[in-house]
């Protein structure tokens, strides 16, 4: 038999991950289609409504089809009743674990924590890691070597693959990772990315999910049933097969080692169950260029986007003609992917200006009063460094370093809310008057400069 050897080493502590640094790839700034401040601003607005109507309507669904495949147990019927059940159990679980893990499902944090924590445990997967993990994955998105989520490797795991159907791999791993966590580890790879200070939340949370585990298996012993079985545990394998069938599309076979998500990820209109169970993910290219836009905003931000974006893929059907035969062709061909055209319309990668300022004692003059709204931030260059210049509710105007201290993202593209400005990549914050940080993953503080406004002018001591 003839065997494949991959190209490049995937693991993250190999050769390809010193490689992605030293060309620039890893924590790089990442294009991102020019869309007003003012429209932005509308699309990153968070309401509570949409996510709780939303998540009442999937937990009832739940209890519904739970209630459902309780009276069909065990027939032929409780088959198609249970790959329902699991399909809501654990497929939506993951789009929600997804959304709440970037703070963006709801505006109230505590509730994007509570349904992150539910539905990390209904999805099989551990909310602490995957948090961090998540965000590499958004640092650095199919860069080989930096991104812990880049599942379909060249040449692609196509028995995997099919196995993924019922998350049997994934499954596996996950419950030896809860397992090894559990017994109070955390692997060299997951060092790399997991602050140390999480490490203890890592082997907790590990511990909560063995012990309801233990329970659910006690509990089926004593009913002599496989039903609680059917019910906690077991829906992480036979419920996965909507989240394979939607999550494949969205890299499956695309370009490695690129900065632009529009050659890397796809958007596939979707029917309204599959948008349902997966919470807008469809709208890809568009989540991972502006990770902040709320699910119930991809639709309008897609209509933003659309001119400067590949052509979206009319559904399932035409996206699957395109990604099996590339992943078969990959099996025999692993330099192969497929490439993404952009329409005539769409942008070049934006070109920066270089601005001139007068410098007095290290005053240096950074915008007109009038361009900066209330409750709203601007970015500003001075030379090679950059800032970020704010408008706060107070009438007041506040200076910070430009870039986020836990990427190398513009924090004048994030979300400015009370003294608060949110970081477009990753959701973290900081208060803008002082610098403190007030949201993981950011644990360093910004360092802010002084501010003042002269003749309708607005100046900031750099030096
Ligand atoms: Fe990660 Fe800002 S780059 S929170």
């Amino acid at each position: 038999m003839k065997t494949i050897t991959p190209l490049k080493d995937y693991s993250l502590l190999g050769p390809e991950a010193k490689r992605a640094e030293e060309r620039g790839l890893s924590s790089a700034d990442w294009y991102m289609t020019p869309i007003p401040r003012e429209r932005m601003k509308e699309l990153m607005q968070r309401r509570n409504w949409p996510a709780i109507r939303d998540t009442i309507i999937w937990f009832a669904a739940i209890i519904a089809v739970g209630w459902l495949g309780y009276y069909t147990w065990i027939s032929w019927w409780s088959i198609p009743v249970f790959l329902i059940y699991g399909a809501l159990f654990a497929s939506a679980s993951d789009s929600r674990w997804h959304e709440c893990g970037h703070g963006t499902a709801f505006k109230s944090k505590w509730m994007n924590d509570v349904i992150y924590e539910m539905a990390s445990f209904m999805v099989l997967r551990e909310s602490v890691p995957w948090r961090w993990s998540h965000q590499r994955h958004h640092t650095d998105t199919i860069i080989v070597g930096r991104d812990p989520e880049l599942l379909f490797q060249r040449p692609p795991d196509l028995k995997g693959i099919v196995m993924g159907v019922f998350n049997i791999k994934g499954g596996i791993h996950e419950l030896k990772n809860i397992f090894y966590h559990a017994g109070g580890n955390v692997s060299e790879v997951e060092k790399t990315y997991i602050p140390e200070s999480e490490w203890p939340k890592v082997v907790r949370n590990a511990r909560i999910f063995v012990t309801i585990y233990i329970a659910t298996i006690v509990a089926a012993l004593w009913m002599k049933s496989f039903l609680p079985l059917m019910y906690i545990i077991l829906p992480g394998f036979y419920g996965a097969w909507h989240m394979l069938l939607t999550g494949m599309t969205q890299h499956a076979a695309l370009a490695e080692d690129v900065l632009d998500h529009r050659l890397n990820c796809r958007t596939v209109y979707m029917n309204p169950i599959s948008s349902f169970l997966y919470w807008n993910m469809q709208y890809h290219v568009e989540h991972h260029m502006f990770p902040m836009v709320p699910y119930y905003n991809l639709p309008a931000l897609h209509k933003e986007v659309l001119y400067d974006t590949p052509r979206p893929y009319s559904g399932f059907w035409e996206a699957y003609k395109e990604i099996i035969p590339a992943l078969w062709r990959q099996s025999k061909d692993p330099t192969y992917f497929v490439e993404r055209t952009l329409p005539p319309s769409a942008h070049p990668i934006l070109e920066k200006t270089a601005q001139e300022h007068k410098v007095h004692e290290g005053w240096v003059e950074a915008a007109k009063v009038t361009e900066i709204p209330e409750g709203d931030v601007i970015r500003f260059d001075y030379g090679p460094r950059t800032f970020a210049l704010y408008h706060g509710n107070d009438g007041k105007f506040y200076a910070t370093d430009g870039l986020c201290t836990h990427g190398r993202v513009h924090l004048s593209g994030g979300l400015v809310m009370g003294n608060i400005i949110e970081c477009p990549k990753h959701n973290g914050c900081f208060d803008f008057t002082n610098g403190e940080t007030k949201r993981p993953p950011v644990k360093k503080n910004l360092t802010t400069f002084p501010v003042k406004v002269e003749d309708d002018k607005v100046f900031v001591q750099i030096a």
